[in-house]
C-alpha cells in the first residue's frame, strides 16, 4: 500500500479542499446535479450578443435566450433547463458600470447559473431543489441565510406570495428568517418590457450583518407591455438566477468576488506585467486608487475577452468601445503597460475557457482586434497632446481637464471659451451646450466639469429641450415612416383582427418554378382583405380610378416586402383583363403585407372590387430575378473575403441589395481590402458560380442556432421562423437571412466587384455587380484591353468617342459610391492610356497631314505648277469627321488648291484660291462644282464670298467606298488626271 507521508497528506487534503470549493467545481455543480438528480437538459450559454431582441444592449440574464418561450412563441427546447450563461450588464436596466471596482460584487461581466422549468414544475420543487442544492452539496448552513418573498403589489393586482412563504416553512426555514418584501426586491423584470414575475431570493448573511443575494428563484407569470401594462401570461415558468462570481466567494471565504479563483490569476498576470510588479491589496475607498484599478481593469478583462470572443465589436458597439478604451487607459497609466488588454485575454481564457470554448477559438481573432484598438487609441493620445499642448497655452486652467480624452475636446473647448468671452452672464446658454454635445461629442458630465472650472452654471432645461428636439429629429426615417405607417393602419389592422385575419401568408415569396433550367415566377391567385385609401380609410366597395394611390392587403402574397436589407418587389395586382394596381412599394406593419400602387385601366370597363374579389399577383420577373442573383451573391462576396482573409477578421455589418447591384458592410481587422484581396475573392466567387453548387434554405428557431452560422452582430432576428441560407463548395456559405436566394449559384451568371469604399479602413463597403450587367462590363472590360493592345494604330477622333461611350455605360453599371476597384479599375486605367496614346496619336496625325499637304505643294511647285490637286493619304486611317477637319485645316495660300480626303467611304474635298485671284470664271465654288458629279457629292454651302475662294464637298460614290487603300488611291490618281480637274477651266 502506498504510504503518504503527514505532511503530504495534510498538502493533499487542502489541495482536494480547494479542488473542490474552485469555481470550476460550483459551476458543474450545479449543471450536474439538475441534470442527474432532476432531469433537466443542459443548455449551452448563448452568446452575449442579443440575437432576436432589440429591447436589451447585452445578453444580461440567463433567461434572454428563453424570453420566446415564456412569452409562447418559440417550442421549449426540453420541459427543464440548466446553463451557466454569460451575462453583461453594462447599459439598459440592469446597469453596474459607474459601480465596477468600488465594490468587490458588481461586474459587467459575470456568470449565472441557472435553471428553467418550461410549464412543468412550479414554486414548490424550485424552492427545494434550490434548497436541497445550497445545504447540500454547497455546505451551506441554514443559520446563514435568510429568505425573502414577493408582499404583493395592489398597483400589479398581485396579492402576498403566501404559497411561497409557505413552501420555505415547509423546508425548515424559520418564520424569523423569511420576509416579505415589495416589488423593488422581488419583483423581476428583464426590461422595459418583456416576462416577468414575483420572485423569492435566499441570502447569505455576512458577519457584519450585510446581505448577499445568492439566488433569485423568479416565477414568470407576466410580459410587462410596451405600453408599460403587465399582462399575465398563459403558462407560468421558473427562471433562476446565481450569480457565480459571489457563490464562489462565499463557499471560498473570499473577503470578496476579486479574492477568487475567477479573478486572483488575472490580477496576478498584471501584477507580473507590469513595471514595478505592484501588488493587489484588495483595499476599498477613495485611500486605495490602485486597488480600484485593479479591480476594474480585471472586470473589464473578462467582459471585453467575452464579447470578442461573442463576435462583437468595438466600432460597432460603443458600449464596448467604451470599455475597451478605459481598459486601455489604465493599462497604460495605472500600470504603464499598454499590452496587458492583451495578455489578459489569454488569462481569461485559462480560467473561462472549459467552459466557454469559444474563448480559445477565437483568441485569434479578438487579440487582432485588441491590438488594433491599442494602435488606435495611441495614435488618437498623440494627436491629443499636440493639440492639449496648443490649448493649455491658451488656457491654463484646462489642466484640470487633462483626463478627458476626446478628439473634440480642444477645438469644442476653444469654441466654449470664445462664445462665452462675448456673453455677459454666468451661465452657459442651452444652445452652446446642445453645441458641445451634438458637434464637439462633450458628454454631460465632461460639461459639467467645464462649467464648475469656470465658476458658471448650465442652462439644462434649454438643453433638455434643444436634445429633445434633436432626438426625434434623428429618428431614422425608416423608425419614423414605419411608426406613422403602423398608426395610419391601426385600425384597419384592427378591423381584420376582429375577423380573424392575423397576418398575410407571404410564404410565397420564395416559391419558383425551373423551366428549362430558367426560373419562374408563377402568378399567384388570391383574394383581396382590405382595400384602403391613402388616408388608412377602410373601402368596401371601390370603382378602380387612375392616379388615386391605394392600399391593398391579400390573404396570400408572392410579394417580398423591404426586409434584411433586400429591396421590394415590383409588380402588378391584377383585377381583370382591364384593370390592375402597379405596385409601387411593399411593406409589413404586424404581419400584414401592405401592396401601395394606383390602378391602370386598360380600356373601358364598369370594374369594381371589393374587400372579398379574386386577385392575381404578378411579380415583375426580371427585377425579382436580379435581386436573387445578388443576395446569394452577397453570401459568396462574405465567404469569399474570409477565405482570402484568413488572418484577418471579417465580419458582415450590414448589406443591400437591390436589383442593379450589392454592397456589403464590414467589419476588417487585419490586412485591408487590397486590389489582389479583391480580385481573389472575386476569382473565388467565380468558382462557386461555374460550379453552381446548390443553394439550400432551412427554417430553425433561435435555440437551434450555432455558430456555424453567420449572423450579423448586433442585429435582432426573430425567435421562431429563422431561414438558414447555405451554399456548399467550393465556397461553402451559412447564413442567418430572410431574403430571397437563387437555386443554386450558376444563375448568377457572372460577378464583378466593381467600387469599395474605405478599403484602408476597419469599416469598408464593397459594391459588386451580377448576371447580365456583370456580364456587360466584363465585356467592355475586355473590349478596353483590346483597345489598348492596338492603341498606336487607333483614330483619334474615333477613339476618343469611343473610350467616352465605354467609361459612361461603365459609370451606368457600376453606379454607387467608392473607388473602382478590380477589373473596373484595370479597365479605367487601359481606357486612361489609350487616351493618352491616342493623344499622341492626335498630334503626329497633324503633324503628317501637314507635311503632305507641305509635300504636294513643293512638288507642283517644282513641277512648274500654278495649282495642287491632292489625294490626301492619310485621311484613309481617320475618322470622316478627323478626315474633314485635317483638310478644313488646310487654309488658301498662294496656290490654287483642291485636297481630297477619303475616310471609311466618305468622301471629302475641300477647295481654296487666293483671294487675288479667285475671279467671276474662276473660284473654289466653280472649281468644286465641277467635281461633284464625279463623285455624286454634294456642295457643302458656303456664305457667297467665301465661296469664291473657299468651297467644299461631301458625299459618298460606292466605287471608293472600299476598304482596301489600294484600288482607291488608284482611281483617286486617275482621277486627278482628269483634264477638266487638272485644269479646272484654269491653265497653269
Ligand atoms: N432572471 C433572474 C435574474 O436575472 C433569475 O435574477
Amino acid at each position: 500500500m502506498l504510504r503518504i507521508p503527514v505532511r503530504s497528506r495534510v498538502g493533499l487534503e487542502k489541495s482536494l479542499v480547494r479542488m473542490k470549493s474552485s469555481s470550476s467545481f460550483i459551476r458543474s455543480t450545479f449543471i450536474d446535479y439538475f441534470v442527474h438528480n432532476h432531469g433537466h437538459k443542459h443548455v449551452k450559454s448563448s452568446s452575449v450578443v442579443p440575437l432576436c431582441d432589440p429591447s436589451v444592449p447585452f445578453v444580461n440574464a440567463g433567461m434572454n435566450q428563453f424570453k420566446g418561450v415564456f412569452l409562447g412563441r418559440v417550442e421549449p427546447p426540453c420541459p427543464r433547463a440548466v446553463n451557466s450563461q454569460k451575462c453583461v450588464r453594462v447599459g439598459g436596466k440592469h446597469n453596474d458600470l459607474e459601480v465596477v471596482g468600488s465594490d468587490g460584487h458588481h461586474h459587467t461581466f459575470f456568470e449565472m447559473l441557472g435553471n428553467w422549468s418550461f410549464g412543468d414544475y412550479h414554486k414548490k420543487e424550485a424552492c427545494k431543489m434550490a434548497w436541497d442544492l445550497l445545504l447540500g452539496p454547497y455546505r451551506f448552513k441554514p443559520e446563514d441565510l435568510v429568505v425573502t418573498y414577493f408582499e404583493g403589489d395592489p398597483i400589479l393586482g398581485i396579492i402576498e406570495d403566501r404559497e411561497c412563504r409557505d413552501i420555505w416553512k415547509s423546508l425548515g426555514v424559520k418564520s424569523s428568517r423569511l420576509k416579505a418584501l415589495g416589488t423593488t426586491d422581488n419583483f423581476w423584470e428583464m426590461g422595459a418590457t418583456g416576462p416577468c414575475g414575483p420572485c423569492t431570493e435566499v441570502h447569505y448573511v455576512n458577519k457584519d450583518g450585510s446581505l448577499t443575494e445568492i439566488w433569485n428563484i423568479v416565477f414568470i407569470q407576466c410580459n410587462r407591455e410596451a405600453d408599460g401594462s403587465v399582462k399575465p401570461l398563459r403558462k407560468h415558468h421558473v427562471d433562476t438566477g446565481m450569480g457565480l462570481e459571489r457563490t464562489t466567494a462565499l463557499i471560498q471565504g473570499a473577503p470578496s468576488n476579486y479574492d477568487t479563483d475567477l479573478f486572483q490569476p488575472l490580477m496576478k498576470a498584471i501584477a507580473q506585467n507590469s513595471p514595478g510588479a505592484p501588488h493587489y491589496k484588495g483595499k476599498f475607498g477613495d485611500g486605495a486608487p490602485l486597488d480600484t484599478a485593479f479591480r476594474r481593469l480585471t472586470d473589464h478583462a473578462r467582459m471585453l475577452a467575452v464579447c470578442l470572443a461573442d463576435g462583437a465589436f468595438p466600432n460597432t458597439n460603443l458600449n464596448l468601445k467604451q470599455i475597451m478604451r478605459t481598459s486601455l487607459k489604465i493599462s497604460t497609466d495605472v500600470f504603464g503597460n499598454h499590452r496587458l488588454v492583451r495578455i489578459l485575454y489569454d488569462e481569461v481564457a485559462d480560467t473561462l475557457g472549459d467552459a466557454y470554448p469559444e474563448l480559445h477559438a477565437r483568441a485569434k481573432d479578438a487579440k487582432l482586434i485588441i491590438e488594433h484598438e491599442e494602435q488606435a487609441y495611441k495614435r488618437l493620445r498623440a494627436e491629443l497632446v499636440k493639440k492639449w499642448r496648443d490649448l493649455l497655452s491658451q488656457h491654463p486652467e484646462v489642466e484640470a481637464m487633462s483626463d478627458v480624452e476626446m478628439a473634440g475636446f480642444p477645438r469644442g473647448y476653444k469654441e466654449f471659451k470664445e462664445v462665452m468671452s462675448k456673453q455677459n452672464s454666468s451661465v452657459i446658454p442651452g444652445e452652446l451646450v446642445f453645441k458641445l454635445y451634438d458637434t464637439h461629442g462633450f458628454q454631460e458630465d465632461v460639461i459639467e466639469r467645464i462649467a464648475k472650472l469656470n465658476h458658471l452654471t448650465i442652462d439644462k432645461p434649454a438643453f433638455w429641450k434643444l436634445l429633445q428636439q434633436h432626438k426625434t429629429r434623428h429618428k431614422t426615417a425608416i423608425q419614423e415612416q414605419t411608426a406613422s405607417r403602423a398608426q395610419l393602419f391601426e385600425k384597419a389592422i384592427e378591423t381584420l383582427q376582429k375577423d380573424d385575419i392575423t397576418s398575410t401568408n407571404d410564404s410565397h415569396k420564395y416559391k419558383y418554378s425551373i423551366i428549362d433550367s430558367g426560373i419562374q415566377f408563377e402568378p399567384l391567385k388570391t383574394k383581396l382583405v382590405a382595400i384602403l385609401n391613402e388616408n388608412g380609410e377602410w373601402i368596401d366597395f371601390l370603382e378602380p380610378s387612375e392616379n388615386m394611390p391605394y392600399y391593398l392587403i391579400t390573404k396570400d402574397t408572392n410579394f417580398y416586402c423591404e426586409e434584411g436589407g433586400q429591396i421590394a418587389d415590383s409588380g402588378l395586382i391584377r383585377i381583370n383583363d382591364q384593370v390592375f394596381l402597379k405596385v409601387e412599394s411593399v411593406f409589413k406593419i404586424r404581419d400584414f403585407v401592405f401592396h401601395k400602387g394606383c390602378f391602370t385601366i386598360t380600356e373601358p370597363t364598369d370594374t369594381y372590387v371589393n374587400s372579398n374579389s379574386e386577385v392575381l399577383l404578378e411579380l415583375d420577373s426580371e427585377k425579382r430575378l436580379s435581386v436573387m442573383r445578388n443576395h446569394t451573391a452577397v453570401h459568396l462576396l462574405n465567404a469569399a473575403l474570409r477565405k482570402v482573409l484568413p488572418d484577418s477578421v471579417v465580419c458582415q455589418t450590414g448589406s443591400s441589395v437591390t436589383d442593379k447591384g450589392l454592397s456589403l458592410n464590414l467589419s476588417v481587422y487585419g490586412q485591408r481590402l487590397t486590389q489582389d484581396v479583391m480580385m481573389r475573392a472575386q476569382e473565388l466567387i467565380r468558382e462557386s458560380i461555374q460550379a453552381n453548387t446548390p443553394v439550400e434554405s432551412r427554417v430553425i428557431d433561435s435555440l437551434q442556432l450555432n455558430e456555424s452560422i453567420l449572423t450579423v452582430p448586433g442585429e435582432s432576428y426573430p425567435e421562431s421562423g429563422l431561414r438558414v441560407v447555405e451554399a456548399g463548395a467550393p465556397l461553402p456559405s451559412k447564413e442567418l437571412c430572410c431574403g430571397t436566394h437563387v437555386p443554386s449559384t450558376g444563375h448568377i451568371g457572372e460577378l464583378c466587384v466593381t467600387l469599395v469604399k474605405a478599403a484602408g479602413g476597419t469599416s469598408p463597403n464593397i459594391h459588386a455587380i451580377t448576371g447580365p450587367r456583370a456580364t456587360e462590363a466584363r465585356e467592355l472590360f475586355c473590349k478596353s484591353h483590346q483597345l489598348l493592345k492596338v492603341s498606336d494604330l487607333l483614330d483619334p477622333e474615333h477613339s476618343k468617342e469611343q473610350i467616352a461611350e465605354i467609361k459612361q455605360r461603365l459609370s451606368e453599371l457600376c453606379a454607387g459610391s467608392g473607388a473602382p476597384y478590380a477589373e473596373y479599375s484595370q479597365c479605367l486605367d487601359a481606357l486612361d492610356s489609350v487616351q493618352k496614346t491616342v493623344a499622341t496619336n492626335d498630334l503626329a496625325l497633324h503633324s503628317v497631314v501637314e507635311e503632305e499637304i507641305r509635300d504636294a505643294t513643293d512638288e507642283a511647285t517644282r513641277d512648274g505648277r500654278r495649282f495642287v490637286v491632292h489625294f490626301l493619304r492619310c485621311s484613309y486611317i481617320m475618322a470622316p469627321t478627323a478626315a474633314t477637319a485635317a483638310l478644313r485645316s488646310h487654309r488658301a495660300g498662294s496656290t490654287p488648291t483642291l485636297l481630297l480626303g477619303c475616310a471609311q467611304g466618305v468622301i471629302t474635298a475641300v477647295c481654296t484660291v487666293p483671294k487675288d485671284i479667285a475671279s467671276h470664271s474662276f473660284n473654289a465654288k466653280q472649281w468644286i462644282s465641277s467635281i461633284l458629279p464625279v463623285f455624286k457629292a454634294d456642295l457643302v454651302p458656303t456664305p457667297a464670298l467665301e465661296a469664291n475662294i473657299y468651297a467644299e464637298m461631301t458625299g459618298t460614290k460606292n466605287i471608293l467606298h472600299f476598304r482596301n487603300q489600294e484600288p482607291a488611291w488608284r482611281a483617286l490618281v486617275n482621277f486627278a488626271q482628269m483634264p477638266e480637274i487638272r485644269l479646272g477651266g484654269f491653265s497653269s
